[in-house]
Parts: C-alpha cells; sequence; structure tokens
C-alpha cells in the first residue's frame, strides 16, 4: 500500500471547544479553536503544560468529541460519524503517537509495530516486510524481540512512532513525541517524521514543549489557555481582514 496524496485540507477545524465537567467544576480545555492541516504539511504546536495540546490532538484524532464547533477529516465531517466510522478513520487514516506511549506490554517491539496492520487484515508476508523495514528506519534492529518493559524511553518512543507510521496514513499527530528523550534520539525521531514528510507528503502535526521541534516544522503555532495562536491558513483572506482592520 502506498500513500494517496489527498486533494484539499487533511483537517480542518473550525470554532473547538471542548469542556471537561468533573464533579461540579467546568474546565475550558479549548476555547474556539480554527486550524488547518494540508497534505505535506509539518506544524508544530508548543504551548505550556495544561495549555490543551493532548485536548487538541485527542479532538483532531477523533479520539475525543468537540463540545461545539466543527472538525473535517480527509473532507469529511466528523460530527455525525457513527462510532464504527469513526473508529476506521483512526484506524486506517490517522497515525497517533501518544504522550504516554500506550504500548502493550505483553507483546514484543516487533508484534507491537505489527499489530495495527493485524487489525487491517493485512496478509503476513506484507506485514512481515514492512515492519522489518520500519524497524530498520527507527534503528530498532537488536530489540524487535524485546517486550516494551525491556526497552529505554527513547526506544519505546521510536516503538510508538513506528507504530503510527506502519498503516501508512497521510496523517500523524504525535503528543511530546521527544518528550524526555536526549537530543541524540530526538534529532533521530525528528529526522525520520521529516523523511517521511518531504518523501512521501505525511502530514504531521507535533505538540511539545521541546523547541528543538519547531527547527524541523513547516509553522509553528503556539497555544495558550486554549486559545490557538492565530493560524492564517485556517481562516479565510475576508476574515483575516476584517480583524486586521
Ligand atoms: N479528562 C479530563 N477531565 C477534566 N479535565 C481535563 C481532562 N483532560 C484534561 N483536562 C484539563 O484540561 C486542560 C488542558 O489539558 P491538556 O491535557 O490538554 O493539556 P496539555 O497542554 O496537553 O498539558 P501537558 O503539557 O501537561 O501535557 C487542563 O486544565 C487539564 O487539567
Ligand atoms: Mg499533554
Amino acid at each position: 500500500m502506498t500513500i494517496q496524496a489527498t486533494a484539499g485540507p487533511v483537517v480542518e477545524a473550525r470554532d473547538l471547544v471542548k469542556h471537561y465537567k468533573t464533579g461540579g467544576e467546568t474546565v475550558e480545555a479549548l476555547r474556539g479553536v480554527d486550524f488547518r492541516v494540508d497534505s505535506g504539511d509539518f506544524v508544530a504546536i508548543h504551548g505550556p503544560s495544561g495549555s490543551g495540546k493532548t485536548t487538541f490532538l485527542n479532538m483532531v484524532g477523533c479520539i475525543d468529541k468537540p463540545t461545539s464547533g466543527e472538525l473535517l477529516v480527509y473532507g469529511q465531517s466528523t460530527a455525525t460519524m457513527s462510532e464504527g466510522k469513526l473508529a476506521t478513520l483512526r484506524r486506517d487514516r490517522i497515525g497517533l503517537v501518544f504522550q504516554v506511549f500506550n504500548l502493550i506490554p505483553v507483546l514484543s517491539t516487533y508484534e507491537n509495530i505489527e499489530y495495527p496492520l493485524l487489525l487491517q487484515g493485512v496478509p503476513r508476508r506484507q506485514r512481515q516486510e514492512r515492519v522489518r523495514k520500519l524497524i530498520e528506519a527507527v534503528g530498532l534492529e537488536k530489540e524487535h524481540r524485546r517486550r516494551p518493559d525491556k526497552l529505554s524511553g527513547g526506544q519505546r518512543q521510536r516503538v510508538a512512532l513506528a507504530r503510527a507510521l506502519i498503516t501508512e496514513t497521510h496523517l500523524v499527530l504525535a503528543d511530546e513525541p521527544t518528550g524526555n528523550l536526549d537530543t541524540e534520539t530526538s534529532k533521530r525521531i525528528l529526522g525520520i517524521m521529516q523523511s517521511l514528510n518531504e518523501n512521501r507528503d505525511v502530514a504531521f502535526v507535533v505538540v511539545t514543549h521541546d523547541p528543538m521541534v519547531g527547527g524541523y516544522a513547516k509553522r509553528t503555532l503556539e497555544i495558550c489557555d486554549g486559545r490557538l495562536s492565530r493560524d492564517d491558513v485556517a481562516m479565510p483572506a475576508d476574515r483575516i481582514r476584517t480583524e486586521a482592520s
């Protein structure tokens, strides 16, 4: 399977709002976010702890639903999609790297990376070829049999990245993919992302505290108190003019 370029934006969000209700309290985690990602984009989103970065990725990755606002993924509105359709969209078309890696503890490096292909029913030979190639790309040949508890943080992070990339989606969302990694490993992971972005048009949205990520991105946005710095790409020209005047 090769990555097909898609026409139009990969993600479009308009006025996304997310409120969490805990006890009697409401947390306004996102307060009206406009955002757009095109094919081949590489966006870094910086922001302090608690500013809404993970919440934002959970919305875009269709893991959680916004309180209000509109979200289109590959041109399809997610608001009216059934749970089944959302699950298929997540499985086949969005690569996710979580802040906590969510690796399956009883599976080896190889099996963790292979897992999404099993869910997709990809035949064994193809699975083998793709997993081997990716294991080599992230430099985990020696660790391919090891379970997550026998890997370092950086190695686990690379397994998580490889698992997000294995389905050859056109959109990868990564939450702090270089969090707690040494500079060399961070560079290696970012280099893999950059090469996929440039050579295969994979769009990346990376939320992070790490200023180094900005050096690899084509655009950098800030999120603060649930508001994203104005994303000119997401704003129709007339609206930008109106706000500027
Ligand atoms: N499930 C939840 N229930 C209630 N409040 C939540 C929930 N998830 C997040 N929040 C709150 O929403 C706000 C945004 O949280 P979020 O996890 O998006 O921040 P973040 O920018 O990812 O932070 P960090 O950099 O620490 O990972 C915070 O005030 C947080 O406490
Ligand atoms: Mg977070």
